[in-house]
């Protein structure tokens, strides 16, 4: 469907500021066709003395007319001429028209809308009386506010100028509607207003007080009247009860001055609402806090298991156990980072850039320096892959300086490398310039607990691939150097991730 600038663009000879007042006019109108219980459409005056359907709006409370859509179709004769008659006349003109699918004749109130000193618009309100409701007071209260918002838009004086307070996230007027007047003085609260305002305790009846004896704030209504334009405003009215309104003035044109005649609020009971963002945002807290918890109960299972490393005097014991601590510490770290996360992924580097701390940690000869570097990034994880995975890391990484760089080689370099594949799934790669794997290495014959841990996370939990092969030349960059091919190790796994 076009949009209102499209098709003025292409019919009408329309200015900037002209387009930007309907297209505020439009962000405001659905207020208008619930009040008047109508259709309403937007006719721009096009270069071929034509008026053509630039916007179509439907009211909430009542039945449409319209079951087609009718932007971009051009006015007939019945219809142009009371439209012509508003546009040239500059005031409301009301008329009858055919319309092929209803056999009884159609009202059309046509609305001159005017920019600074001239018409740009017009804005029709079309029902038939077969749609019209059986008038009570709520509807003649309602058209009576469209009366005055059709006088306003003639005048210049709707939409406001300026900034017209966000009305998206604004009640609408079947939410409840009050009328004020100058004073601040309640003539009118729908059944809906007079409900929300019950459950905020209260319950005398509205009608002739002021906001500020009804004990509503009226701060807003302050606002809205001395600036002249909507204010929207949220009220904690008790602890549990909030009120979202939005206060809209309603404005007069005498000579050259302009003045408040009342106002309209719109209010909606948005406790339950709010009582869902809080329960949420407690959820989220709790989901920080556990993290938090699971956290330290790992390092005091790891600090644990280092005291007992300090009474052990077999190597074997000692070093199994050393390396389920960091096993452990690595699990830990996951949680440390989630505990910091508002949802349950995380930003996988940074777990990736502590867990080349935690293997440095571990290596204490300085005849061998090892330098970790890490590329990329690998976007975010959910904590299902990112603890898996960090295990296998951590697993390949100590491999890496354990057997690529054993006592009396002299050290060198690992890299890990994060990516995402064409697939987007995600590509992890360790490449070390150590010693090399040996000539009958293959990894599925491996009985190590390390390559085990690797290949059992790998193909079940994390349902990927990894492929173990000698480094080339070619693998080489600033921070590795591989002399010659064959000289160290390349460990590739691709995971996938769902959910991207
Ligand atoms: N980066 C590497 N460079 C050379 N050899 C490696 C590398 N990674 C693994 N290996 C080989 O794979 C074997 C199995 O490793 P693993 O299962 O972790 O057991 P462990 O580390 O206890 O020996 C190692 O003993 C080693 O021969
Ligand atoms: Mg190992």
């Amino acid at each position: 469907m076009p949009t209102l600038v499209e098709i003025a663009h292409e019919n009408c000879n329309l200015d900037e500021g002209s387009l930007e007042h309907l297209n505020s006019l439009l962000s405001e109108w659905g207020m208008l066709a619930d009040f008047c219980f109508a259709d309403m459409l937007l006719y721009l005056p096009t270069t071929s003395s034509q008026f053509i359907v630039a916007a179509q709006v439907r009211a909430a409370t009542g039945q449409t007319l319209y079951d087609t859509d009718l932007v971009g179709v051009v006015a007939d004769p019945f219809e142009r001429q009371i439209i012509d008659e508003a546009y040239k006349k500059q005031k409301v003109s009301i008329g009858e028209i055919k319309v092929e699918t209803i056999s009884e004749p159609v009202n059309l109130m046509a609305i001159p809308v005017r920019y600074e000193d001239r018409i740009i618009a017009v804005l029709t309100r079309e029902w038939s009386q077969r749609s019209g409701r059986k008038p009570g007071q709520l509807e003649r209260t309602y058209l009576a506010i469209f009366e005055v918002f059709a006088k306003m838009i003639s005048t210049g004086l709707f939409p406001f100028a300026g900034r017209g307070a966000d009305a998206t996230v604004a009640p609408r007027v079947g939410d409840g509607v009050v009328v004020l007047d100058a004073d601040t003085r309640v003539r009118y609260a729908s059944p809906n207003a007079v409900s929300a305002m019950h459950r905020v305790g209260i319950s005398a009846n509205a009608v002739g007080q002021t906001l500020a004896e009804l004990g509503i704030a009226e701060t807003a209504a302050r606002h809205a009247f001395e600036r002249f334009e909507p204010v929207v405003e949220e009220f904690e009215q008790t602890v549990d009860v909030t009120l979202l309104t939005r206060t809209i003035p309603t404005l007069k044109r005498t000579g050259q001055r302009v003045s408040v005649t009342g106002g309209v609020v719109l209010l909606r009971d948005v406790s339950e609402l709010r009582r869902r963002d809080r329960l949420l945002l407690t959820k989220d807290a709790t989901i920080r806090e556990i993290h938090h918890r699971v956290k330290n109960n790992l390092q005091t299972i790891s600090s644990l298991l280092r005291l007992q490393v300090r009474r052990l005097k077999s190597e074997e014991a000692i070093s199994a156990i050393t390396e389920s601590v960091r096993r452990i510490r690595t699990i830990a770290l996951v949680h440390e980072t989630l505990s910091r996360e508002a949802g349950e992924d995380i930003s996988f580097i940074e777990i990736v850039r502590p867990l080349l701390r935690l293997v440095e940690e571990g290596l204490q000869s300085a005849d061998r320096p090892v330098k970790f570097n890490v590329f990329g990034d690998g976007g975010r994880l959910p904590a299902t892959i990112a603890t898996p995975l960090s295990v296998v890391i951590l697993e390949l990484l100590q491999n890496a300086v354990d057997h690529g760089f054993p006592e009396g080689s002299k050290g060198g370099s690992v890299v890990v490398s994060l990516g995402r594949t064409a697939e987007n799934q995600l590509a992890v790669k360790v490449i070390d310039n150590g010693r090399g794997l040996k000539p009958d290495f293959d990894m599925t014959k491996v009985t190590g607990l390390g390559l085990s841990i690797v290949r059992t996370l790998v193909t079940t939990e994390l349902a990927g691939t990894i492929q173990y092969r000698a480094a080339r030349v070619e693998d080489s960059t600033k921070e590795l150097k591989i002399a010659a091919d064959g000289e160290g190790t390349v460990v590739d796994l691709v995971i996938p991730v769902s959910g991207d």
